[in-house]
């Protein structure tokens, strides 16, 4: 029997649109041969029809309102508009009520409305995958909902932001600052004119939090994750940690230790033997450490034209196959409501760089007031400051500790009559082996 097309519609041709109609058009006898069906696109939508783009769009239906397409003949929806509400938000739903497939590659959105889409897809028995919204080609979506499905994950971590591991990366190869590598990957197009969303840490949290809804079966709670971004990293910090045999990226964590969820995304010192350390420029990772498997560790390309739409066509292929998986691996229904751990209660090691008076018995202040919170110290370094003669850094490495325990600690130091500036603490990445 000869299947008959599979049919899909497009909305939002740009960057990963037109990859994705590239790879249908370029492998379209590949695909075919892999579904054993003809995925044929019918309808495409944007908001800008007449633009140049680098794939041949005269030969589709074009439709101005992305939303229409939800009315078309497409068994799939394919969004690639972006944005957390408007538009996107309104395709999908639709979609999703019309009884058509989704797949979208729009971390913002399902980080806002996963739940809410997950249940309409099953309720009206469609999928809504999006393996391209979390590290891009990296297909981690597969490898949690069907490769490990018979382990119970422990902890999910990784480099989910090719510009943030970017800046890291130059900062430490060049010893330059922060803002000027900032400025050279907007002019490379590796940062967007607006960065904060990459550099604040907002994009990795998106898919963190898509991750450890995946992990762990619990609903997706934005608002549950900690936070923090790669502004307030210094060359010096960077300098610093080599000294100490360290890098310094920025790392989503997710972990779930007695039905208590952890997540957050921020600077992380990672021991230069560990080989997420040697992840550099845009690549992402993504490390899942699973109960039976162990340690399974995925990279690849987290962003960019080809490797996206590598991820959408993969979606795009499955459903064409017939093979429906729920968004959470289950039914939305049966998700676990776990309680979540606030960032003050981690445990771990810590970076910290103080600027403190060039004088005797400063050390001995300085580790009087964590020996108070229990706070022991593994390393630590005292150099004279190059520009202040009255001033020395002080760098201390801490064995674990609770970052409550520190914050106090380092509140006191803050007050106390030797210190100069606002003491500054970057969390150690704990290695499990
Ligand atoms: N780029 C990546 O490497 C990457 C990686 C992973 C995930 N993603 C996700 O993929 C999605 C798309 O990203 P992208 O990089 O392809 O963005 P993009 O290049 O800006 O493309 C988005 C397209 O959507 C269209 N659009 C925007 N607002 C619209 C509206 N109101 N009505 C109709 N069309 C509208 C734009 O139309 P016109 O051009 O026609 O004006 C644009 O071409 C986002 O959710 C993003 O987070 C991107």
């Amino acid at each position: 029997m000869i299947e008959k097309n599979f049919k899909v519609a497009i909305a939002g041709i740009g960057t990963v649109g037109c990859g994705v109609i590239s790879i249908l058009q370029n492998n379209a006898q590949h695909i075919q041969q892999q579904t054993g069906r003809k995925i044929e696109i019918v309808a495409i939508s944007s908001r800008t029809k007449n633009r140049e783009r680098n794939v041949d769009i005269s030969v589709y239906q074009w439709i101005d309102n992305p939303v229409e397409l939800a009315n078309s003949d497409a068994d799939l929806i394919v969004e690639t508009i972006g944005g957390e509400d408007g538009i996107a938000y309104e395709l999908c739903k639709k979609a999703l009520e019309n009884k058509k497939h989704v797949v979208t590659a729009n971390k913002a959105l399902l980080a806002k409305h996963g739940n809410m889409l997950a249940k309409l897809a099953e309720d009206n028995n469609v999928s809504l995958n999006f393996e391209a919204s979390i590290a891009g080609g990296i297909p981690i979506v597969k490898a949690l909902r069907e490769g490990m499905a018979a382990n119970k994950i422990n902890r999910i971590y990784g480099i989910l932001n090719g510009t943030c591991n970017y800046i890291l990366t130059k900062m430490s190869d060049l010893g330059a600052n922060y803002f000027d590598v900032l400025k050279e990957a907007q002019q490379l197009g590796y940062a967007e004119a607006e960065p904060t969303l990459d550099v604040g840490g907002f994009d990795a949290a998106h898919k963190l939090t898509l991750l450890a809804a995946l992990a762990f079966n619990t609903p997706i709670d934005f608002s549950k994750t900690y936070v923090e971004g790669i502004q307030k990293i210094t060359s010096d910090d960077i300098k610093n940690a080599k000294l100490f045999g360290f890098c310094i990226k920025l790392i989503g964590i997710a972990q779930c230790k007695n039905s208590i969820i952890s997540q957050r995304v921020t600077p992380c010192m990672i021991p230069l033997s560990e080989p997420i350390a040697a992840i550099g420029g845009v690549m992402n990772t993504v490390i899942v450490e699973g109960d039976y498997v162990g340690r399974i560790i995925l990279t690849g390309p987290g962003a960019g034209q080809n490797a996206t739409a590598s991820a959408v066509v993969a979606d795009i292929a499955d459903i064409a196959r017939g093979i429906f998986i729920p968004f959470f691996g289950k039914q939305a229904n049966d998700m676990a409501t776990l309680s979540y751990a606030s960032i003050e209660d981690r445990v771990g090691r810590y970076y910290i760089s103080l600027e403190v008076e060039d004088k005797a018995g400063v050390l001995a202040q300085i580790a009087t007031i964590l020996s108070k919170q229990g706070i022991s110290i593994e390393s630590v370094m005292q150099k004279a400051h190059e520009e202040k003669p009255d001033s020395a850094r002080l760098i201390i490495i801490t064995h674990e500790t609770l970052e409550k325990s520190l914050l106090k600690a380092l509140d006191e130091i803050n007050h106390s009559n030797v210190n100069k500036i606002e003491p500054h603490f970057v969390r150690i990445l704990t290695v499990k082996k």
